[in-house]
């Protein structure tokens, strides 16, 4: 029987729910019945075998709506496999230390919830897609501006982490 995978995503500009529709097309070519859903959609986890949880990167920090629903939902994600996935723009350098960077960004997370597997993918900055206040923010920090998005590492990661939490 096929399973049920629930991709569930908090993203501010977009490249994030694009990530998650991609991963959601790997996950049916690979067999599942895939909903993805905008994070604050998401009423709860019955009727899912497996769920992907993900958010972009706001300073540091997964979007507070994501960090809401993993605080809100532990208990069903702790009855599931799950994964998480983050999408930021410090690995459009993929460097052992802006891993390690990016990988401390899910303290907070994984002390309320600790899940199977994480991805961590670059993402894309497009400061004309931005408020103004996070416009000013970033013409101080003056970031790279571009995609980022690795489709291929996205799909690899997608498809091994689903064989290993569907198997
Ligand atoms: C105000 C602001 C702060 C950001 N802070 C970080 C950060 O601390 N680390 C990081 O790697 N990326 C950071 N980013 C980059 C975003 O995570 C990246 O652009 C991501 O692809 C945005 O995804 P979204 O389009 O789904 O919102 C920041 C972006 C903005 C606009």
């Amino acid at each position: 029987m096929s399973k049920r995978v629930l991709v569930a995503y908090a993203s501010k500009t977009g490249a994030t729910a694009e990530v998650a529709e991609f991963m959601g097309k790997v996950l049916r070519e690979a067999g599942a019945e895939v909903d993805v859903v905008p994070i604050k959609n998401v009423r709860g986890l019955d009727g899912y075998d497996v769920a992907f949880v993900g958010s972009a990167i706001r300073v540091g920090q997964w979007l507070k709506e994501a960090v809401s629903f993993v605080e809100a939902h532990k208990d069903a994600l702790s009855q599931r496999p799950t994964a998480f996935f983050t999408v930021c723009l410090t690995l459009h350098e993929d460097t052992p230390e802006n891993r390690q960077t990016v990988h401390a960004y899910l303290d907070p997370v994984r002390a309320i919830f600790t899940p199977q597997a994480e991805g961590f993918f670059a993402g894309r900055m497009q400061t004309a897609r931005l408020g103004l206040l996070e416009k000013m923010m970033m013409r101080m920090m003056k970031p790279p501006e571009g995609d980022f998005r690795n489709w291929d590492a996205i799909r690899a990661w997608t498809g091994e982490t689903y064989a290993q939490l569907a198997g």
